[in-house]
């Protein structure tokens, strides 16, 4: 194969800077994928103080001359991505050319309400503090075998007949179970028609046209969304989402053979930040945690929630260089540690019998351990005017090295602030 494949990939629990890192990639790539999760990702790119934040499209969007393509392992709002594309091209930056997958599905109306009423019902102390976009209802639905896929808003016999199917279903839970009015069959197809009739110019086959680019010898960007913690099978399960946000992800989620894949970089803030429930061992719940929220601005981009904050966790980073396969990371939100006088970074868990353990992705277990820290000396300066690794403070270079030897990959790249130029890069 002539064109090369990257994958990018949250480290920890999302919001680690993937649309930013994305971006800062993309100016060497022909096609940015994203292959899972849907509009609960919120993915911020500031270019010239502009601010972007993608919730479907991927972060490639603002570059004229790519395809940006959303594989078949997407859920499609298309309402939302309707919208998202209508706000870029307002502002005249919807410049790559789309390419949706017809086997993506679609987040219909119901998924929504469902998303909120299986809260609601998980009741105190079991909530998973979703985002309400509707992801884990129409990821049960495709693995149950009777969602609707962006093929069939195109085709009204199709459509008509999956919709009394699925609505007959759901209205049953809806009355039955939840105690509520039931949804109307009208408005939802004739939503589902119009949505069909707009996105149908940019349906194709996502599959064929991320191979058919790779032949002719261009580069393909996976962009993953959410992160390691949060998938479904590798995550700190039940406190997940419903999707595969691992490297792996990106082949079935896109069709693309794991031979084809080459590097997988992984994205990890300089401390670790957590939004919903579940457990989260370096979490600092005292004014620590509030002044990294603070000056990290820790407000998710997709639902406002203030983020849950805490220290860097390297065990939990080592497993996620594991279950990836990373070769190299990039390491955001350098600059929000800047003025603490030292910085606790955690190097191990320890059971209350005194011995170390490795990660695993259950939650009992990670509420049960107590985390061990090394302390790393802190330095004053803002790092936001910063372009070269060696000319950082020698207590932030040795931040970074001490990230690169716990977990055995280079860094190759540190954000220093939030715009496109605020990075230092280091070998991409
Ligand atoms: P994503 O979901 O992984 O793309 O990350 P989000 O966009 O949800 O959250 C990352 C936040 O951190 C956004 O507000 C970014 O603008 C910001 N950000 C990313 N990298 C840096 C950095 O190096 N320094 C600072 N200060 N902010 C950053
Ligand atoms: P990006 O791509 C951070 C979290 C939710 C909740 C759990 C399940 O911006 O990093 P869901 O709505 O997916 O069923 O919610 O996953 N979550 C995220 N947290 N960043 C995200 O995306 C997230 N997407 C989902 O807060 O705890
Ligand atoms: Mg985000």
């Amino acid at each position: 194969m002539k064109g090369r494949v990257e994958v990018i990939v949250g480290a920890q629990w999302g919001d680690e800077g993937k649309g930013r890192v994305v971006d800062a990639m993309a100016n060497t790539m022909d096609v940015v994928v994203r292959f899972q999760g849907g509009a609960n990702a919120g993915h911020t790119v500031i270019v010239e103080g502009e601010k972007y934040i993608f919730h479907l499209l991927p972060s490639g969007m603002l570059y004229s001359g790519k395809t940006c393509v959303i594989g078949n392992g997407v859920v499609i709002d298309p309402q939302q991505l309707l919208e998202e594309l209508g706000d870029l091209q307002e502002r005249g930056k919807d410049r790559a050319r789309l390419v949706i997958s017809g086997a993506a599905h679609v987040v219909m109306p119901y998924h929504k309400v469902l998303d909120g009423m299986e809260e609601r019902l998980r009741g105190f102390g079991k909530k998973i503090g979703t985002t309400r976009r509707g992801i884990g209802p129409c990821y049960m639905d495709k693995v149950n075998r009777c969602g609707i896929r962006v093929e069939d808003l195109l085709c009204e016999d199709a459509l008509r007949e999956k919709l009394s199917f699925n609505l007959e279903v759901k209205n049953m839970y809806l009355t039955r179970i939840y105690g509520e009015a039931p949804m109307a069959f009208g408005e939802i197809f004739d939503q589902a028609r119009t949505w069909g009739e707009k996105l149908g110019p940019y349906v194709g086959d996502a599959s064929l046209t991320v191979f058919e680019a790779l032949v002719k010898g261009s580069n393909v960007l996976f962009e993953g969304a959410q992160g390691t913690l949060l998938d479904l099978d590798h995550g700190t399960y039940p406190f997940v989402t419903s999707s595969s946000p691992v490297a792996g992800g990106a082949c079935v989620g896109a069709g693309l053979g794991p031979s084809l894949v080459g590097r997988v970089t992984g994205v990890v803030k300089a401390y670790c930040t957590r939004v919903g429930e579940g457990p989260f061992p370096t979490e600092h719940k005292g004014d620590l945690g509030d002044a990294l929220r603070e000056r990290g601005c820790e407000f998710g981009a997709t639902t406002g929630r203030p983020r849950r904050c805490g220290w860097l966790d390297l065990v939990a980073l080592k497993y996620a260089v594991r279950v990836n396969g990373i070769h190299a990371l990039a390491l955001t939100k350098l600059d929000v540690l800047s003025g603490f006088e030292s910085i606790p970074v955690c190097v191990s868990y320890r059971s209350d019998e005194g011995e170390d353990l490795p990660f695993r992705g259950n939650s009992p277990f990670l509420d049960s351990v107590e985390p061990v820290f090394r302390n790393m000396d802190g330095w004053k300066r803002d790092l936001g005017e910063y372009r070269s690794f060696d000319d950082l403070p020698l207590a932030a270079r040795e931040y970074i090295r001490f990230i690169e030897e716990w977990t055995g990959v280079p860094v190759v790249l540190v954000g220093v602030g939030p715009g496109r130029d605020q990075t230092i890069v280091r070998g991409l």
